[in-house]
């Protein structure tokens, strides 16, 4: 594995961080601790909040919405992640041993910091911040999620890209024996996702590492995810091992997939309907079911923030 070590470490955050090494100590405490709950779960695989490590040194963000977060249950419980399993309650049970420890991410292309970090030296020079954010699926369920994460716009400034880098693609870990998912051919593997570099660096899109304060739970993406929420959930790629800076804009999984229903972009948009279904409302995961739908705001209700990035484009071609 790994290893380099960004020279501008600050010895404070060392510590800060340690309590991200010890997921596993706190998983097989949870575990032995909470053993008959779990096996009387329904699920029988969800380990519940404040089961793993805890966060420290994170500090709230002005970014976050004041809506109230959806719970632990409903975020940890109904995901997406086909590496795991097509369908939303798949990914709790069969991540559960996906063991996200040692990793490594490679930053390759248009760069001057390149090569393999050892995870924790990755995360360590940036400060930790919870951003609760709206997310919307393009599927047309939304949730509220209290995320920890850093900066993408920082990580980015750190590793210095050059002038010829104009996107940033990302790519999840493709081991099948690590995530059973990946022996189905639903997607031409590893998941892939990009961003332009203005994107990367407007100030929203956080690498999350966690969740309610603790350490990112498997299904989630654990140990780092991406987070960028005026876009559809899709683009927040999961168990990131790969960060490249490229000239050209990089092929994305559903659009490779599937390029008339899924853009490049996928900002969110209740004007621009996916051919199969409208994108006007929304079910947050968690209301009543007498709740009706909601309106889906324009780039998710983050249109002050991020609206210029896309001054003088056509949001209907460039969907
Ligand atoms: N990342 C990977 N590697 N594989 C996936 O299947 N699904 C995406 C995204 N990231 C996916 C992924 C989709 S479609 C959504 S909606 C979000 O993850 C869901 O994130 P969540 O389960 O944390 O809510």
């Amino acid at each position: 594995m790994l290893i380099k070590k960004p020279s501008d470490i600050r010895p404070s955050e060392i510590t800060s961080h340690d309590n991200y090494l010890n997921r596993r100590e706190f998983i097989r405490a949870g575990a032995i601790a909470g053993g008959s709950l779990l096996a009387s779960s329904a699920l029988g695989a969800v380990i519940p909040e404040g089961q793993l490590a805890k966060l420290e040194g994170v500090r709230a963000s002005a970014f976050s919405t004041g809506e109230s977060p959806n719970s632990y249950d409903d975020i940890t419980t109904y995901n997406n992640y086909y590496e795991f399993g097509t369908g939303k309650g798949d990914p709790v049970v069969y991540a559960r041993d996906f063991e996200p420890r040692p990793w490594t991410i490679r930053v390759e292309g248009h760069a001057e910091k390149t090569g393999t970090f050892d995870l924790d030296d990755f995360v360590k020079p940036f400060d930790l911040e919870e951003r609760i954010y709206r997310m919307r699926c393009v599927e047309a369920w939304s949730m509220v999620i209290p995320w920890v994460g850093i900066s993408l716009a920082e990580v980015v400034k750190h590793l210095q890209p050059t002038s010829k880098a104009k996107y940033v693609a990302f790519e999840t870990l493709n081991d099948p024996d690590r995530m059973p998912g990946l022996r189905r051919r639903v997607l031409d593997w590893p998941y892939r996702e990009g961003l332009t570099i203005a994107e990367a660096t407007n100030p929203l899109p956080i690498l999350a590492v966690g969740l309610y304060g603790e350490v990112l739970p498997n299904q989630n993406g654990a140990p780092i995810r991406l987070v960028v929420p005026w876009k559809y959930g899709f683009k927040g790629i999961k168990s990131i091992v790969t960060i490249r800076f490229t000239e050209r804009m990089p092929k994305t999984s559903w659009n490779m997939s599937q390029p008339r229903e899924y853009g490049f972009y996928a900002n969110v948009n209740p004007e621009v309907n996916h051919p199969r279904w409208s994108q006007a409302r929304e079910r947050r995961i968690g209301a009543s079911v007498f709740a009706t739908k909601q309106p889906t705001l324009m780039f998710n209700g983050y249109g002050d923030e991020v609206a210029h990035l896309y001054d003088g484009l056509d949001l209907r071609r460039n969907f």
